[in-house]
């Protein structure tokens, strides 16, 4: 279904992402994300970063021409929107440990706020974490882990995520970012024998499983995803490995 929402404020999280807040009545669970219109350049998903009551929102990183369009949007601008889209996470799996990467941290604040769970955000340097404020004001435990140590902890997310794994028995590990970094965090949660739940990105179109460009193996990853648990990731033969563009081509990951 459509909806025209009109934006209430736009958040500056850093040099080039922005958090638009609306009101939407839509039902919206942690992980989903919907599509959004961007006139005369595209429709793009992206995904639900704050949910409280009708307020929602989208956290937007600026890196090509529609990402770029919606970052000129303003308070009182209008969207169009659809969903929202996809399965969400299911966050009655135990003690959790959430993992923002870069952008990918919108994806998961939903699933903070909502359980205050433990959190790891991640980003190349300390001007790229981003929400940071909304974490700490949900959860007693947020970490920060920058590659290049310029803030917190210095190394990678998974790193990061290992060390705190080891001082506290985690039962599921949920988690947003570069599909490297998922790669890693899926191999580390099966060595420690946590189960894991990713979100995955791949090109989309459609968004509800119709249009068949975001298959990976037999399943739509914007009907059937965009979060995986650890069963299904072990069945996705490209996970990890390589994701199709929009013109249908292979691009590898490694
Ligand atoms: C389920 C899902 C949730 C997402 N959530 C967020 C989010 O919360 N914040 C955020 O900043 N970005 C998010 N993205 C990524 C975002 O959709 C792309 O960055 C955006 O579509 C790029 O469009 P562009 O025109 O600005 O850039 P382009 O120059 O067109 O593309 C830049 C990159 O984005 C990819 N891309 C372009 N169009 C799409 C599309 N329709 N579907 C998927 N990938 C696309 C391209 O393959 C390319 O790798 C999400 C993607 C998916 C699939
Ligand atoms: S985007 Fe069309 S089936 Fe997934």
């Amino acid at each position: 279904m459509t909806d025209v929402v009109t934006i209430k404020r736009v958040v500056d999280e850093c040099y080039d992402t922005k958090t638009f807040v609306f009101d939407w009545e839509a039902e919206a669970r942690p992980g989903q994300f919907i599509m959004i219109w961007v006139p005369g350049i595209d429709e793009i998903p992206m995904s639900i970063s704050g949910i409280d009551g009708r307020e929602k929102s989208v956290t937007v990183k600026a890196i090509g021409e529609a990402t770029r369009a919606i970052h000129g949007f303003k308070a009182g601008d209008r969207l169009r929107i659809r969903g929202p889209y996809g399965n969400g996470y299911d966050l009655g799996r135990g003690n959790l440990l959430i993992v923002g990467g870069g952008v990918g941290t919108a994806a998961v604040m939903p699933a903070v706020t909502t359980t205050g769970a433990d959190t790891i955000l991640a980003g190349r340097t300390q001007n790229d974490i981003i929400m940071e404020g909304v974490a700490t004001s949900h959860s007693d435990n947020v970490w920060i882990a920058t590659d290049d140590g310029s803030r917190g902890f210095h190394g990678n997310a998974v790193q990061l995520m290992k060390e705190k794994a080891a001082l506290k028995r985690y039962d599921c590990v949920i988690a947003c970012g570069p599909e490297v970094m998922l790669w890693f965090t899926y191999q580390a949660c099966k060595e420690l024998g946590i189960d894991c739940q990713l979100s995955l990105e791949r090109y989309m179109k459609c968004g509800a499983g119709v249009c068949g460009c975001c298959v990976m193996d037999d399943s739509r990853v914007c009907r059937d995803g965009p979060v995986f648990d650890s069963e299904k990731l072990a069945k996705l033969s490209e996970f990890g490995v390589s994701k199709r563009d929009e013109c249908g081509r292979t691009v590898k990951f490694r």
